[in-house]
């Protein structure tokens, strides 16, 4: 009767027992020759928008990794698309076509249409979870409003987050209205995704950690808060931000039931400081699969053993798997894990 509880969601509760689930950030992506495949035929909008070949992805890195959870493929940028902002994706990255500037801009989003023009996501979620069943947890996720509002104000984004940084600052009033109109879609978004079989959804507040505490106090966490809140307790959630490891205990109280902790932080003392409450994810570095893949296993088992015996620890890399990472240090990587007695 009772079945048991896949890895990933015990440990996102804090009750895993077993060993860690291991899952990689940006796992269906450009390090995969079948990935690189599909891309040389498609489009990456076209890969993300039709569900039988989104679906072929997302389960990529199953068949070829065996991770633990296969993350839908998409991306965090094209619900704000659909909500009324043109966006093209480029070899530099994505960019928005008419930055928002103005509070009449952000006027003219419109909420996200979840029941009339369905993102086609949702019926990928729905196809991943028919295939793997119960056993084999499915990641929904989106963006975090301020990460998408840092996206509208600046177009394309670099490194800095100088325009967001600036535009809190210039016009606080036009950025919060950005920030309530995206939390409030994005919060339904979450919900249709955990509806149509999302296990967990992970929020990508990738670019929060460019603020201090109190801009993050002010301008991210509330968000963060109102797009998790009320979201059904069936699913796990996890908050991500990029650079994070000065906000850990903020990122603790946005209401996710974990934590990804960015490689520039430490695994033990970020359990410190958030207490047993909440579960944590990471943080290998990506750039740690560089090196050979007896290396890789080393460094794996040391990130084991500081969390030997946690009841809530997901075993990942502290941000995305980089585009050109040798297959056999991400295999080296899972496998290690898999191996280990929790
Ligand atoms: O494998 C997965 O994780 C699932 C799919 C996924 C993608 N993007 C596919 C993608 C997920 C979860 C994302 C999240 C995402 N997208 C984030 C947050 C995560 C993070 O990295 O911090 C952000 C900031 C974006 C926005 C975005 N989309 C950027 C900056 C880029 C270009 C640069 C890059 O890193 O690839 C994209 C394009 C994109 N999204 C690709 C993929 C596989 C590459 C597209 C290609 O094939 O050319």
């Amino acid at each position: 009767m009772n079945e048991p509880e896949p890895l990933l969601l015990a440990a996102a509760r804090g009750r895993n027992r077993g060993r860690p689930p291991v899952w990689i950030m940006r796992q269906a992506g450009r390090y995969l020759k079948e990935y690189r495949d599909l891309r040389a035929r498609y489009p990456f909008k076209t890969l993300c928008e039709d569900p039988a070949l989104a679906e072929e992805v997302s389960l990529l890195p199953e068949r070829i990794l065996g991770v633990d959870a296969v993350i839908v493929f998409y991306d965090i940028l094209l619900p704000v698309e659909q909500m009324g902002a043109p966006l093209r994706f480029t070899d530099e990255g994505p960019v928005f076509l008419s930055p928002v500037a103005t509070i009449d801009q952000v006027e003219g989003l419109r909420p996200l249409d979840l029941s009339n023009q369905a993102p086609t996501v949702l019926e990928t979620i729905a196809r991943i979870k028919r295939r793997l069943g119960r056993d084999k947890p499915v990641l929904g996720f989106g963006g975090a409003p301020f990460t998408l509002a840092a996206y509208l104000i600046e177009g394309e984004l670099g490194k800095s987050g100088e325009g967001i940084r600036r535009a809190i600052h210039r016009d606080p009033k036009m950025v919060r209205l950005l920030l309530a109109r995206l939390a409030e879609s994005m919060h339904l978004y979450l919900k249709a995704q955990i509806d149509a079989g999302a296990d967990a959804v992970q929020l990508f507040d990738t670019w929060a950690g460019l603020l201090g505490p109190s801009e993050y106090r002010e301008f991210a966490l509330p968000y963060e808060k109102r797009v998790l809140e009320g979201l059904p307790h069936t699913a796990a959630s996890i908050l991500y931000v990029n650079g994070g490891d000065h906000l850990l205990e903020d990122m603790a109280a946005s209401g996710a039931d974990v934590v990804s902790v960015d490689w520039r932080g430490d695994l033990t003392r970020a359990r410190e400081r958030v207490g047993s409450r909440i579960a944590l994810q990471g943080n290998l570095d990506p750039a740690a699969l560089f090196a050979p893949p007896e290396e890789v296993r080393k460094r794996v088992r040391a990130m084991l053993e500081s969390r030997r015996g946690d009841p809530g620890y997901i075993a990942n890399l502290g941000h995305g798997i980089l585009p050109d990472t040798p297959l056999e240090s991400a295999r080296a990587m899972v496998e290690t894990v898999k191996a280990f007695s929790g």
